[in-house]
């Protein structure tokens, strides 16, 4: 099954709750959630949660591997937290839990560990990155140059670590999905990579043991495609790193400033010109917030040479405001509420290791982990 799969019929036969589908996903505790948190992961969970057993958590291990303050960890999974909820995320339809509350993950992590190769976790792209970072090593030209990184890792004297949890990443993101047994799990086109490897260890883990134990996960779109939100700075992606996002909680005059003073270019020249990058971003951005009118007002008006691009910020300020403004307003009130945060992870927490330690009761089994 390709990655890229169309939606499929809710009616299929499922091994989770009411015969439905499984859906797992999260998110890392690493912040506030941005735009393209929203479009390529969250606006999903919301969208999924009438049709499928969906469990979605947030990440709060993975985070730790980019040494977060503690302090701020702990702020950020209530941030995350009440950012699902807000969203409209139901607690009652959805398992929503943190990660470090099912101490089974840990333990399967470990087993799995041991059918995880070093060289295939060395050549992961997003280990490739954070290692560069790691050392101050700055990113190849192009993705296909090979710059020698795995060689620089081994052969680091600097007091700079690149840590092993880093390097294991995908073996406890592919533990987080197959301890759930999922489907489906919806998470932008830059995780792709991570699905990938999750399919391979539980291939690889069932052909080992000789047992079809795994299913093999995929992503999950509306439509046919993954989707990348660009950022505001004319660059390909808005993230938390790349210090270009709109934020869910940005309040009114934060979000115009961001938008006015998004790049854009000295304007089409001539008729029917290219779309600059820098321009393209910002119609990409409206085609998610804006109805088809006004994307379509905006890109003849580039056309025909006679955009103001004052104009269409303005015009997408608005449409994003009427987008983010009101999950805001939710957020804050939610987030004062910590009694209720703490209600909703324990119940989450109960559910979600009742499954988990299924799993990892089998997975121990299979491996000969068994009492005497
Ligand atoms: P960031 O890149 O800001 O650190 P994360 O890596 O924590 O964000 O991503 C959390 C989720 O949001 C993932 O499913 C990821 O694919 C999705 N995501 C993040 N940025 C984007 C983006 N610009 N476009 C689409 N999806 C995104
Ligand atoms: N790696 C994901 C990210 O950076 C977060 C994540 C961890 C995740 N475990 C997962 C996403 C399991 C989906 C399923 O965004």
């Amino acid at each position: 099954m390709s990655d890229n799969n169309n939606t499929p019929a809710p009616e299929q036969t499922g091994k989770g709750k009411d015969g439905k589908k499984i859906v797992l996903s999260g998110i890392r505790a690493t912040g506030n959630l941005h735009l393209g948190n929203y479009y390529g992961a969250l606006n999903k969970f919301v969208r999924m949660q009438d049709d499928y057993d969906c469990r979605y958590f947030v990440a709060d291990l993975h985070a730790l591997t980019t040494h977060p303050d503690p302090k701020m960890l702990h702020e950020n999974v209530k941030d995350i937290l009440a950012e699902y909820l807000a969203a409209g995320l139901d607690p009652e339809k959805n398992t929503i839990y943190v990660q470090s509350d099912v101490p089974e993950i840990s333990e399967m992590y470990l087993l799995m560990n041991m059918h995880v190769g070093i060289g295939e976790l060395m050549r992961t792209a997003s280990f490739k990155d954070k290692a560069r970072k790691a050392l101050g090593i700055s990113a190849p030209e192009s993705d296909s140059d090979d710059d020698g990184i795995e060689k620089q890792i081994i052969g680091n004297q600097t007091n700079q670590r690149v840590n092993a949890g880093l390097l294991t990443y995908p073996t406890l993101m592919a533990v987080d999905i197959l301890i759930h047994h999922a489907d489906f799990v919806p998470v932008g086109k830059d995780q792709e990579q991570h699905l990938e490897l999750t399919r391979r260890f539980a291939r690889r883990f069932n052909s080992f043991y000789k047992t079809p134990y795994f299913g093999e996960p995929v992503n999950f779109n509306f439509g046919d495609h993954s989707i990348k939100v660009p950022g505001l700075d004319g660059s390909g992606k808005m993230g938390k790193s790349e210090g270009n996002c709109i934020y869910l909680i940005d309040d009114e005059k934060t979000l115009r400033k961001k938008v006015m003073r998004a790049v854009t270019d000295e304007g089409p020249k001539e008729p029917n010109q290219e779309v600059s990058e820098p321009i393209r971003n910002l119609f990409t951005l409206m085609e998610l917030v804006s109805t088809p009118d006004t994307l379509e007002h905006f890109k003849n008006a580039y056309a025909d040479c006679s955009i103001r691009y004052g104009d269409l910020k303005k015009q997408l300020a608005e449409d994003i405001l009427k987008v983010t403004l009101p999950i805001r307003e939710r957020i804050l009130d939610i987030r004062s509420n910590e009694e209720y945060l703490s209600r909703v992870v324990r119940q989450g927490a109960e559910r979600a290791r009742e499954v988990a330690a299924e799993t990892l009761r089998d997975v121990r089994q299979i491996m000969g982990i068994r009492k005497i």
